[in-house]
């Protein structure tokens, strides 16, 4: 079961128009639909990818970037179906070999949308990012990485701590 995301922080709904007809021909598909059923960093990997994708977007727009493919290349990042949990080592280098292989199945991506998704892992993946909007993809992921999985630590300490507390009170009601 997937954690359930709350608040302004944890939102999987952003309130931007064009950010929302940007990812829509992405995540409106079958294929990519299931990536809400995979778990990411303790949440769900369409989750995780749609926030990186997000605030990559907000990025890139400030910077005149060319925030329209920064937004596809970082949506589709981490676009693959496999479970991270399997063969830990091995597909944390090569998943993003393989989410360009998938995203090339189902969409049609420019060079600098199939560049963020093949460097996006560097330098853990050893391929260079060759844009700078391949850089801010990189490190928006590395923090929505670190934000996700402080967040889930925090919630699985504050239900580890409430079962505490609810042994404590059936212990001491029965004294
Ligand atoms: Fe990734
Ligand atoms: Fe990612």
């Amino acid at each position: 079961m997937h954690k359930k995301e709350s608040g302004a922080i944890m939102r999987t709904f952003y309130p931007d128009y064009e950010f929302n007809n940007l990812i829509a021909p992405i995540v409106c598909n079958e294929e990519y639909q299931k990536t809400k059923k995979i778990t990411h960093h303790g949440m769900t990997r369409y989750d995780h990818m749609v926030r990186v994708a997000y605030y990559s977007y907000k990025i890139t727009k400030f910077c005149h970037l060319n925030y329209k493919a920064t937004t596809r290349g970082a949506v589709l990042h981490d676009f693959f179906l496999e479970d991270y949990s399997d063969k830990k080592a091995k597909i944390l280098v090569n998943h993003p070999k393989i989410a360009l292989a998938n995203s090339l199945k189902y969409f049609e991506l420019n060079d600098l949308e199939q560049d963020i998704i093949k460097t996006h892992m560097f330098p853990c993946g050893k391929t260079l990012p060759r844009y700078l909007e391949s850089w801010i993809v990189n490190i928006v992921d590395d923090f929505a990485c670190f934000f996700e999985r402080s967040y889930v630590i925090k919630e699985s300490m504050s239900v580890g701590f409430s079962m505490i507390v609810l042994l404590f009170l059936v212990f001491v009601k029965r004294w």
